[in-house]
């Protein structure tokens, strides 16, 4: 039998399983809970405790688990009766499960529309409710015990998530919402299609930066474009937030030292400037903003930068 990995955080505690689940234990896959049954609240928080993330699925069942994933995102979506730690909890194991899936395979047209459903998720449950953006944001700091991979794609949720309340309270279109989840979740997929050496760039300040880091660091937005400009599938605007997410209008940004930047494009630029400093180098919410409006006054609209810090303060972030 082919096994599939399935995140843990997409799973809901008290519904019966449309599929069987099976957890890996030495090479081995065990069935764990079979389809019809479900999972205890205890059960599946002993799990989480134990940092245990994947668990696995047939792969013939994996049409079964995405109806799943579907339903709880749209249930989150639309129930009025859910609480907010509930709908945080989906949009937040959906958009982990597709941030996964694009680190996997990030050209295929699997993963990018996965990455769409989870987009219009997040907008309809960010936009429409309070406290999830904070329950999601914090789930998605590091604690000490993920490898560099697995910051990658909790940073990826947390800059999809950011981009979009902060695209909601700029007052950007819906669409524009949209594609800010579709480029948080894939906009440094570059870098893990770069390597280990890449990825590790990320959690290394760039004072400590050499030649060579800059070189391999400067590459991952145009890796990124690479894989997905010629697909039939992918729209232009998400490509270029893709394309111009560590842009700057000082023009210190890179590759390309665009100045000529939209509001729109700015914004979700701050938003991967901030979840960087955050989620890769633990610097506290605090000192990342101080050091935005002291170091990035130039790099930014100044009421871009006063909105983000209004809507941080807003939202509970720090
Ligand atoms: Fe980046």
């Amino acid at each position: 039998m082919i096994f599939v990995p399935i995140r843990i955080s997409t799973l809901k505690s008290e519904v019966p399983f449309v599929f069987d689940l099976y957890l890996k234990m030495k090479d081995k896959y065990v069935l764990y809970i079979k389809r019809g049954d479900d999972i205890r609240t205890v059960r599946l928080s002993k799990l989480k405790e134990n940092k245990v993330r994947q668990m696995f699925i047939p792969e013939e069942q994996e049409l079964e688990y995405q109806n799943y994933l579907d339903q709880s995102l749209t249930e989150a979506a639309h129930n009025v009766m859910m609480s907010s730690e509930e709908k945080a909890h989906a949009a937040n194991g959906y958009s982990t499960q597709a941030a996964d899936e694009i680190q996997q395979d990030p050209g295929s047209k699997k993963s990018y529309v996965k990455a769409e459903k989870a987009a219009k998720g997040i907008v309809e449950i960010l936009t429409n409710n309070n406290d999830v953006l904070k329950t999601i944001f914090k789930n998605n700091l590091p604690d000490g015990q993920e490898g560099n991979s697995e910051l990658m794609i909790k940073h990826s949720v947390n800059v999809a998530t950011l981009a979009v309340k902060f695209g909601e309270i700029s007052k950007f279109k819906k669409s524009v919402l949209e594609n800010f989840g579709m480029a948080g979740l894939f906009h440094d997929v570059g870098l893990t299609r770069l390597g280990i050496k890449a990825v590790e760039l990320m959690f290394k300040p760039y004072e400590n930066f050499g030649p060579d880091d800059w070189a391999i660091y400067k590459a991952h937005p145009r890796e990124a474009t690479s894989i997905l400009q010629d697909k039939e599938y992918v729209s232009k605007e998400v490509l270029d937030l893709i394309k111009q997410h560590e842009e700057k209008k000082s023009g210190d940004g890179f590759p390309e030292k665009i100045t000529k930047l939209s509001i729109e494009q700015q914004s979700f630029n701050l938003c991967c400037h901030y979840s960087r400093q955050v989620v890769c180098l633990k610097i506290t919410p605090a000192e990342v903003l101080k050091n935005l409006m002291l170091n990035d006054i130039g790099n930014y609209e100044l009421k871009t930068l006063n909105l983000f810090k209004e809507m941080l303060q807003k939202e509970g972030l720090f």
